[in-house]
């Protein structure tokens, strides 16, 4: 029987893999900073499927393949099916880098960690078409596969035909077999592994909801929030106690930065926590804790927040928490205070100022604020990604908070 060449052998099963690969890879991939490696493994091997496919239309053109062995519908549904095949694996990579291409952030893409990526030059407005049309071909692809293992299927077990031996390397039926089997595999194996590690790790969304437990102030210093009787010598003159705070649930912690024509970047940090020690009469007094997880960091786009986790943004692989601790406050309206503290952010540690409103009375009060970051002093948003941004973030924060007088 005539086989298809072995080039052509090699490429059909070596695309077939890592198509299986790839499919699984786009709908498992965990879309939060934690899936940002995946992503760029995502795209790398997508790339190589592009330049697989390019090589293997060169070289069906040289090398023909052999004659049909049906005619009909059935042969007209197979070569439909082959040349859907080849438009997907065109068009699905293709939409893929027009995708990161247009988004408002570009992230930059380096093919398996050494080869830089360029973007395509499209106008950013395409970006949820090329979005939605990646998705839609990953499922006309999944469509096309099913048909095609079926048809494969049916020569194998009705018709008999040893179709099989035509794509098998060395016309080997039982090596053509463990091939399809392992293309299979490999597509619901990485399926699974993927999605199940990603709802393996998922926490809950949002901690800075839940009551603050860690490091109470009244620990972290003794000074503020005395106990009678560590104070006893001058307890005549002892102030009065200082409450402590709980955020409750439902809080906000969000961030936006001006990115030139492209508009305004706005996200949130879904982690975040206060320990904060804070008598709205006596502001001097306060002292204030808060700790933000930098990998919560989300501005709705998994590619983004992807970028945002990196080294030209966070880095959190190397900086995971930001630190604000401010020692007291000061007064600048009947409800408004500031507080001047520092700021630990990516390594470096800076003077940092907060203003906020309080609202509400006695120990149930809402917190609102604002701060202005300058970025560059803490390198957040270095690189060509970041080239749009304004040099100053706002930061806006409001959450309720509880307040607790400590125990006699
Ligand atoms: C996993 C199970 C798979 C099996 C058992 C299988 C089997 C085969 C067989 C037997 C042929 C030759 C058909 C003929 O001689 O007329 C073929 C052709 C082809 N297969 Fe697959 N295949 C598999 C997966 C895939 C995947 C994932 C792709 C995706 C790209 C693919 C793309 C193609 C294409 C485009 C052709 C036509 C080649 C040409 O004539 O240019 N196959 N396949
Ligand atoms: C044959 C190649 C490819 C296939 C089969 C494929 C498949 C997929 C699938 C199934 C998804 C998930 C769709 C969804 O649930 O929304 C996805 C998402 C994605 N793909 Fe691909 N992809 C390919 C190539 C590429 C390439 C080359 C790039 C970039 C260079 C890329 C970038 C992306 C991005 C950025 C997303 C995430 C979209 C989002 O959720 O925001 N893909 N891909």
């Amino acid at each position: 029987m005539t086989r298809y060449s072995l080039g052509a052998i090699v490429l059909h099963w070596l695309i077939a893999f890592a198509l299986a690969f790839e499919l699984a890879l786009g709908f498992a991939m965990p879309r939060g900073v934690e899936g940002f490696a995946l992503f760029q493994l995502h795209k790398s091997v997508g790339i190589s499927i592009l330049l697989l496919t390019v090589l293997r239309l060169g070289w069906r053109l040289a090398h023909p393949r052999p004659a049909p062995l049906e005619s009909g519908w059935a042969h007209r549904m197979a070569h439909a099916v082959h040349v859907g095949f080849y438009l997907f694996m065109l068009l699905a990579p293709l939409t893929g880098w027009a995708l990161v291409s247009t988004a408002p952030i570009k992230v930059p893409t380096l093919v398996f960690g050494t080869l830089p990526l360029p973007h395509l030059p499209l106008a950013d407005s395409l970006n949820p078409i090329v979005e939605e049309a990646h998705e839609l071909l990953a499922w006309f692809g999944i469509a096309l596969f099913l048909l095609h293992v079926a048809g494969a299927v049916r020569h194998e077990i009705l018709l008999r035909d040893r179709l099989l031996e035509r794509m098998a390397p060395g016309g080997s039926r039982p090596l053509g077999a463990a091939l399809a089997l392992g293309v299979l595999a490999l597509g619901i194996g990485a399926f699974l592994s993927i999605g199940g590690a990603k709802s393996g790790r998922e926490e809950p969304e949002n901690v800075a909801t839940a009551p603050v437990t860690d490091s109470p102030i009244a620990e972290q210093t003794p000074e503020a929030s005395p106990s009678a009787e560590e104070t006893s010598p001058a307890a005549s003159e002892t102030p009065a106690p200082i409450p402590t705070w709980t955020i409750s649930p439902g809080g906000r912690l969000a961030f936006k930065v001006g990115n030139g024509d492209a508009g305004v970047v706005e996200g949130s940090f879904s982690k975040w926590q206060g320990a904060i020690a804070f008598d709205p009469e006596r502001p001097e007094t306060a002292d204030i804790r808060i700790t933000v997880d930098l990998a919560s960091a989300s501005v709705g786009d998994s590619t983004q927040d992807g970028m945002l986790a990196g080294d030209e943004f966070f880095a959190v692989s190397r900086f995971s928490k930001a630190v604000f601790t401010a020692r007291s406050a000061r007064r600048t309206g009947t409800d408004r205070y500031t507080a001047s503290g520092t700021l630990q952010l990516k390594g470096a540690s800076k003077p940092q100022t907060i203003s906020f409103r309080l609202t509400g009375s006695g120990l149930a009060r809402k917190v609102q604020g604002s701060a202005t970051v300058a970025r560059a002093a803490f390198g957040v948003g270095e690189g060509a990604a970041a080239e749009g941004l304004d040099p100053n973030v706002t930061v806006n924060f409001s959450f309720d908070a509880k307040g607790t007088l400590p125990a006699e």
